[in-house]
């Protein structure tokens, strides 16, 4: 069991495969101090005595310890996880230790995505803290994965007094810790550029990241990460933080004037208000905590396997994806069936395997003005029926998918004119829109209901086997009509739930279905959209150059099997840039792998090399979707070139990624040290057509065959005979 209760101590140890985590129950009051987080420590005891409260001197107790779980209003000053109100307007609160269980596997987190795992993978401790005045009830969840560098966190909250109490914040983790001149990591981007690498000293005061637009967002991940100064992809000791939700969030990291570094995450508390009638209970969503002693790869490498295995559900997670091409950059709103065939069928000549028909299918969906919410095929243009077009894109052996974006209604749409109540908006205040959109009040039964009887009565009516859910604004005018005055505070939460039980039903009733989550892009990129769709599209910006930055971002967390990645078209429609499609297509086996142009338009010359990319591809991708990922070098880092590889697990296969981002005069041409490999097996090196032993390809390193001229790239594979 990795989880110890020391009862003569009245410590908790809990110990992952590289860490562990020590907290204690102080003597007097009962409160949970935190007192160890770190590189694995034998025996069963504290490294250090308990504090105890000198009931005199209670202040410099609360403000100055350690505290596992840190509430509001008796004491303790910095940021903290837990606010209530009650119905006499009182908001201090102070949960002490009542009792605790642990218990083999892992809890489900009701409505809610969160890791899983069996019985022999993982413990569980539950402890229960009380605060009497209030009789609200706190429960810590901590699940300790066995084999991987993880704790999973959450947080129960109960009413068990008579009284409604109103839930005010509640977030998922803290980390107390004494500062070691720690710096901060986030992920943070814009629309087109999306989960940029920032970091940052950690300066006095609180630091941290958040959203309050209704989704995680382009604009700040919702990961943090503290890590040593030194730290690099290799060493390092690092505290990471990521939040399995996909509504606002916060990471807040304080750096307070007793020199401690706090850490917290969870809901955000702008306008969160959940109440709680007697009995009543709120379960805040799932903290990951990764540790890691080697720096960001190691880091890197644990996110991965526990999404991979623990996270992502569905036949695909672990099976090659189909090779796609989408009509969105060939077509846009300007196509018909046989458009649409044209693409089909010169894309199955060149091996490509699954044809995705894009926003503007339905309704009267000639423009993005309108017909969101009219879940019905526009036969003017889809000439036939979708029956039609399924059927004569399955008969040229490829399959057939198809673009929704659920969440969202035009006042130019037979639903909106049916139902004006189901979009948010405030009585007496002009709606605000984002591309003349408005976001569905899904909070409401009803409105789910038809959300998915709609799509599902498409779905069935021919063999669609993909879906892309795309989301494309943030949540403004944020009021349901159903809700009383005091729940209102409310939405926000529930509106995330409803998109989590949308994709529950939809997963379930078509699970044979592939889902690619989508938001603007990347704007919904998190673990809570992972644990229903194995991929999410990356960026609205599929340029290769760019995304050599997006991708490196993301894949700092999120596997690569999770990446939607698509060759496009040149001059680049997001940016402009023009880039060999030989570049383009190595920077998209990073990813799932698609093409989003027009295949009958690209020149000859580039429809020709499709089928070495597809071959590629099927090489390839076994070892991108479930090796193990290193960073070696990053073009935002040194302006000129890029490079990372992937190792197969048993370590006999990798295949490294070079990109020259940009020729300059008198650079030597970069020899790369490789990782991970085995120091003494022999690899041959395709390119260079050599046998290189291990130790040298990570020592000496890789001599990569810069050629001249900008944003070349070229792919090593390594095999060990
Ligand atoms: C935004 C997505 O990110 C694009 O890929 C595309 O699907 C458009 N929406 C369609 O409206």
């Amino acid at each position: 069991m990795s989880i110890i209760y020391n009862e003569k101590e009245r410590i908790f140890k809990l110990d992952t495969s590289g860490a562990s985590y020590i907290m204690g129950i102080e003597e007097k009051l009962g409160h949970l101090v935190h007192i160890y987080y770190g590189k694995k420590l034998r025996g069963m005891g504290s490294p250090v005595p308990l504090p105890v409260i000198n009931p005199v001197n209670k202040l410099w107790f609360m403000d100055g310890n350690p505290m596992e779980y840190p509430a509001k209003g008796c004491g303790d000053f910095r940021q903290h996880c837990i606010e209530i109100e009650t119905k006499e307007g009182y908001t201090a609160l102070e949960p002490v230790y009542v009792s605790h269980s642990i218990y083999e596997g892992k809890p489900k987190l009701k409505g809610l995505p969160a890791t899983f795992a069996k019985d022999d993978e993982c413990s569980t401790l539950e402890i229960v803290l009380y605060d009497k005045p209030s009789k609200v009830e706190v429960v810590l969840l901590y699940s300790v994965f066995d084999k991987l560098d993880v704790i999973t966190r959450s947080v129960r909250v109960n009413n068990k007094g008579t009284d409604a109490v109103y839930l005010k914040k509640v977030l998922s983790a803290c980390l107390d810790m004494a500062n070691q001149d720690y710096e901060m990591i986030t992920l943070s981007g814009a629309w087109g550029r999306e989960r940029d690498i920032v970091r940052r000293k950690i300066t006095r005061g609180r630091n941290g990241v958040y959203s309050e637009r209704g989704v995680s967002g382009h604009q700040e991940n919702p990961f943090m990460a503290i890590v040593t100064p030194e730290t690099t992809q290799s060493v390092g000791e690092v505290y990471a933080m990521n939040f399995v939700y996909s509504g606002n969030h916060e990471a807040v990291c304080e750096l307070t004037n007793s020199n401690m570094v706090r850490m917290v995450m969870g809901i955000n508390p702008y306008k969160f208000s959940w109440k709680l009638e007697k009995d009543g209970e709120f379960t805040a969503p799932e903290v990951v905590m990764v540790h890691s002693s080697e720096g960001l790869g190691g880091m890197t490498r644990t996110f991965h396997d526990l999404y991979r295995k623990h996270l992502i559900r569905g036949k695909y997670c672990n099976i090659k994806r189909p090779v796609l091409i989408n009509n969105w950059e060939a077509t846009y709103f300007n196509f018909d069936t046989e458009k649409l065939l044209d693409i089909a069928r010169q894309a199955s000549k060149v091996g490509i395997e699954m044809l995705v028909v894009d926003d503007g299918w339905f309704g009267n969906r000639y423009d993005d003005n309108r017909a969101l919410g009219d879940w019905f095929v526009n036969e003017d243009k889809i000439k036939g029926g979708l029956q039609y077009l399924v059927s004569e894109v399955n008969k040229l052996g490829m399959k057939f998918g198809m673009w929704f974006e659920p969440e969202m209604v035009c006042p130019d749409s037979e639903l909106f004119r049916a139902h004006p109540d189901w979009a948010f908006s405030i009585p007496g205040r002009n709606a605000a829109f984002q591309r003349n959109q408005m976001v569905l009040d899904i909070t409401r039964k009803e409105v789910r209901d038809y959300i998915v009887e709609s799509m599902s009565k498409v779905l069935k009516s021919g063999n669609v086997e993909y879906i892309k859910w795309d989301m494309n604004r943030a949540l403004t005018d944020v009021a349901s009509t159903e809700l009383p005055c005091d729940r209102q505070g409310e939405i926000y939460h529930r509106y995330v739930l409803g998109v989590y039980e949308l994709q529950d039903r939809i997963t379930t009733e078509f699970p044979h279905i592939l889902l690619e989550n989508c938001s603007s892009g990347g704007g919904r990129y998190d673990p809570g959209m992972l644990y229903y769709s194995p991929q999410i599209w990356c960026s609205d910006n599929a340029e290769a150059i760019d995304r050599l930055t997006i991708q490196e971002g993301t894949a700092l967390v999120y596997p690569l099997s999770t990446m939607g990645a698509h060759v496009t078209d040149c001059p680049n429609h997001c940016v402009g840039r023009i880039t060999p499609f030989e570049t383009r297509g190595i920077v998209a086996l990073a990813g799932t792998f698609g093409y989003e142009l027009d295949v009958t338009k690209i020149s000859e010359e580039e429809r020709n090399m499709i089928p070495h990319q597809i071959a590629m591809y099927h090489k390839y991708n076994d070892i991108v979707r479930e090796g193990d990922y290193y960073r070696l070098a990053s073009y935002s880092e040194n302006g000129v070139y890029d490079s990372y590889m992937v190792v197969s697990k048993d370590k006999s296969e990798a295949l490294v990624t070079y990109v020259s981002v940009r020729t300059v005069a008198g650079y030597p041409d970069p020899v790369i040290k490789l990782a991970g490999l085995v120091e003494d097996k022999i690899y041959h090196v395709d390119v260079l057509d050599r046998d290189v032993p291990g130790d040298v390809l990570m020592n000496y390193g890789l001599p990569v065959l810069h050629e001249h001229g900008d944003y070349k790239a070229r792919l090593y594979y390594l095999k060990s005979n």
